[in-house]
């Protein structure tokens, strides 16, 4: 008698031959295996949940040595009468068909579990938020400087850019301020020493007039953005490097109304419809007649504030026609053309506009500042 298997309490069922049992008739034969069927159903059904106790069960029907199957064999089979023997086979044949094909449906169901579960593990949760990383925005600089480019674009003119190291004759001469006149005394200068020819670093971006008129023939309607140095004491409105656009238009018809229509043009689209716009006389070496152009105060709208002073209006700029002298210098025939030109401060500009007090703000990149123009 084999011992009863604890993990398969049915084993009662095959501890005794058939002859023992009663199952004497190919019926009876028949009602047995499916009694056993009918356990195996029963009990495949409950220890499939877990895969530890399925495999002790797998063990326990279909194991060689003393597997319910095996069992049956030795059991049943063999001691068999020679007139059941036929009957018995046939059906220990199908329950063993039964057996094998509930187990390969439940293998290929465990295995597709765990690898799901194996899956779920592994998976990385795309739900987690991201780390978020600053984006920058231009700097408010830039803005101005694209804000200016866009409204003389917008009119006809093109950028051009040059260098920051200038020769004397671009930054002076041919701006007809030639040595030891009193013009070159209010720009001081930064001069780089033992460079041929004594370089210095450019103290305004009007050299580009000259640059350009030398290449190329007119009509000439340019405009140059870019950075200026000066030997000035930093503080609130002052430092050693700044940001000017340069604006030169040469043709054979310009006149003083264009001139003027230009720069009313310019202030309504940089500071607003209603900004009215003012001449003031003044001198610059290179245009003649030379003009500062006044706006009037974004603050108040011209009633007199503490921002223009109380006068009502604020200065924006240095314009003029070109003086022909300039034509001289880069071979332009003074009798056939006219133009103007006009030279802005940017970080000025952006000051006005954006109500910033004190130059160096612009400069230190603290970004509690520079958030506050998106
Ligand atoms: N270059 C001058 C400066 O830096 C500004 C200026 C004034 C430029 C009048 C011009 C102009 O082109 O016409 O102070």
């Amino acid at each position: 008698m084999p011992p009863r298997l604890k993990t398969v309490p049915d084993k009662w069922i095959v501890e005794q031959t058939l002859a023992d049992l009663g199952d004497t008739t190919p019926e009876r034969v028949e009602a047995r295996f499916a009694e056993v069927r009918q356990r195996f159903d029963e009990q495949s059904a409950i220890h499939s949940a877990d895969p530890e106790t399925w495999r002790t069960f797998v063990v326990a029907w279909t194991g060689r040595k003393s597997g319910v199957l095996s069992l049956i064999t030795d059991h049943w089979l063999k001691p068999a009468s020679p007139e059941l023997k036929r009957a018995v086979g046939q059906e220990l044949n199908k329950l063993k068909a039964h057996i094998e094909a509930v187990l390969e449906q439940k293998r290929i169901e465990i295995e597709a579990a765990a690898e799901r579960a194996a899956q779920a593990r592994e998976r990385i949760d795309l739900s987690l938020p991201g780390i978020e990383r600053a984006t920058g925005t231009r700097h408010l600089i830039r803005q101005t400087f694209e804000e200016l480019e866009r409204i003389f674009l917008a009119i006809g003119f093109s950028v051009v850019q040059g260098p920051e190291i200038e020769s004397p004759y671009y930054n002076f001469e041919a701006l007809n301020i030639p040595e030891h006149h009193p013009a070159r005394d209010n720009m001081d200068t930064f001069y780089i020493e033992g460079t041929r020819g004594g370089r210095l670093l450019r103290t305004h971006t009007s050299p580009m007039q000259i640059r350009t008129m030398e290449k190329q023939p007119p009509p000439v309607r340019i405009i140059v953005p870019g950075k200026v140095y000066r030997r000035d004491n930093p503080d609130a409105t002052h430092g050693y490097m700044f940001h000017q656009i340069e604006g030169l238009a040469v043709d054979t018809d310009i006149t003083f109304c264009d001139f003027k229509g230009t720069v009313e043009y310019f202030v309504r689209e940089f500071l607003g419809p209603k900004a009215k716009t003012r001449l003031r006389p003044s001198y610059f070496p290179f245009t003649e007649p030379s003009a500062e152009v006044d706006a009037t105060c974004h603050v108040c709208g011209g009633s007199g504030c503490r921002v223009c002073k109380f006068s009502g209006w604020i200065e924006l700029f240095g314009a003029g026609m070109v003086d022909p002298a300039v034509y001289g210098f880069v071979k332009y025939d003074a009798k056939k053309l006219s133009g103007f030109a006009f030279g802005m401060g940017v970080d000025r500009l952006a000051m006005m506009k954006y109500g910033v007090s004190e130059l160096p703000l612009l400069y230190q990149n603290d970004v509690r500042f520079l958030r506050q123009f998106p």
